[in-house]
């Protein structure tokens, strides 16, 4: 036997690789997936090996992470609840498929993660294992063995020197980083009531830190992709990374939100997404020149079913890929470029081109124009309420 276990150096993941190796008394590889969460990732290899992996699996996966996985979801505008960027839920089917490949590659039967049985990741790592390897053993510890709490765990690791991060408080907190959003839960943001604890949210600029004067930044788009940010063409994971750090230093991105997870629990999380953030804002601005109308509004009436697919794991089920299809093919015109203004956690737009633009003056002015003629108005009027003038000639005069 041979497992590759999702790894990435947090408590559960570092429980998870030392109780492995008693419960199964098999070699694991220990699988990180880059998706530019920065300098937890040599600590993560360093953690690992100390911690019995037979072999350390790093693979940078940002750039794919970025093109095929974030792109799509944002060419669809995709919005969980109407707040959440779903930079997690996005991630995980990504991690789940690499971690299959690295499975592939050193002859591995089994793949493991430490998601809880409460979560939502469990069922995103699970359905993409499902989707993809129907075949391959699948182990999750959290609903095996004896723990039932990260206190539990706790107590574990200090049994076993395994090294905890308590940079945090006394309790770690559960935190998800890539290049999309920072995510956070758990410990004091269990009372939705309450503010969150000064001091944990480093990722974006408190609003009173961020910089006192406002900026303007231009994202260009082809294909509904953006591909520039002011006029310097970059990379998708390059576009991600420079959005996420002029949004930080403007504050931009914070959320703080009770969310439905999957199984119907509420949870209270906490999320810093700049890039994802400014992304969205600026999609939609292209977007609201070239898109015919009818499209647009269809798009958007479907757009929670597609967040609603990628939130609940199933970005690898035909569903998903059927909107996607349908996702794309509105996207071929959504060229252009949007300016946002950025100041202390405001993104507003303030202007937006696209070669493909539909929006033609001489339709929208108040001022004179020889492509519309206003007398028509009256025919549309009548004609649409015939039925209150037939209504009102049935009921007698009465409303319906
Ligand atoms: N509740 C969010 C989601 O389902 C965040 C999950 C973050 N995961 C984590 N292991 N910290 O997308
Ligand atoms: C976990 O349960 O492991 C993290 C949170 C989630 O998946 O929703």
């Amino acid at each position: 036997e041979h497992i590759v276990l999702a790894f990435s150096g947090g408590l559960d993941t570092s429980v998870v690789l030392v109780w492995l190796q008693e419960r199964y008394q098999c070699p694991i590889t220990a699988f990180v997936a880059d998706l530019g969460q920065g300098e937890e990732l040599e600590t993560a290899r360093r953690k690992a090996l100390a911690l019995g992996a037979v072999d350390v699996k790093i693979v940078d996966l940002q750039e794919e992470f970025a093109q095929d996985y974030a792109f799509p979801m944002y060419r669809a505008d995709a919005m969980y609840e109407g707040q959440y960027l779903m930079g997690s839920s996005i991630g995980r089917p990504l991690i789940a498929a690499a971690q299959l490949r690295v499975a592939e590659e050193v002859g591995a039967d089994a793949v493991a993660h430490g998601a809880t049985g409460k979560g939502n990741d469990q069922v995103r790592f699970e359905y993409t294992y499902g989707a993809l390897r129907p075949d391959m053993k699948v182990i999750a510890p959290w609903r095996d063995w004896e723990f039932s709490s990260r206190n539990d765990l706790l107590a574990y690791a200090s049994k076993n020197d395994i090294e905890v991060d308590l940079s945090s408080g006394e309790r770690p907190y559960s935190i998800d980083t890539n290049l999309l959003h920072t995510s956070y839960e758990g410990v004091a943001l269990e009372d939705p009531a309450l503010p969150v604890p000064t001091g944990l949210l480093t990722r974006v600029k408190d609003l009173l830190d961020a910089e006192p004067e406002p900026e303007v930044v231009r994202v260009s788009f082809e294909k509904g992709n953006p591909v520039a940010v002011n006029g310097e063409a970059l990379s998708p994971a390059g576009v991600l990374r420079e959005l996420g750090a002029i949004g930080a230093r403007h504050g931009v991105g914070r959320l703080d939100i009770v969310e439905n997870r999957i199984f119907g629990m509420k949870t209270r999380n906490v999320y810093e997404a700049p890039s994802g953030t400014i992304l969205w804002h600026a999609h939609r601005a292209v977007q609201s020149l070239a898109l015919d109308p009818e499209v647009l509004h269809l798009k958007d009436e479907l757009m929670p079913r597609y967040a609603s697919l990628v939130y609940r794991g199933l970005w690898f089920a035909p569903e998903r890929l059927m909107l996607q299809h349908a996702i794309d093919w509105s996207q071929d015109v959504v060229t252009g470029e949007a300016s946002l203004l950025l100041y202390r956690g405001n993104v507003q737009v303030v202007g937006r081109t696209s070669p493909h633009s539909r929006y033609d003056i001489a339709f929208a002015t108040f001022e004179a124009d020889d492509v519309f003629e206003q007398r028509d108005a009256a025919g549309y009027m009548k004609v649409n309420t015939v039925r209150f003038r037939a209504g009102r000639r049935a009921a007698g005069g009465a409303a319906q």
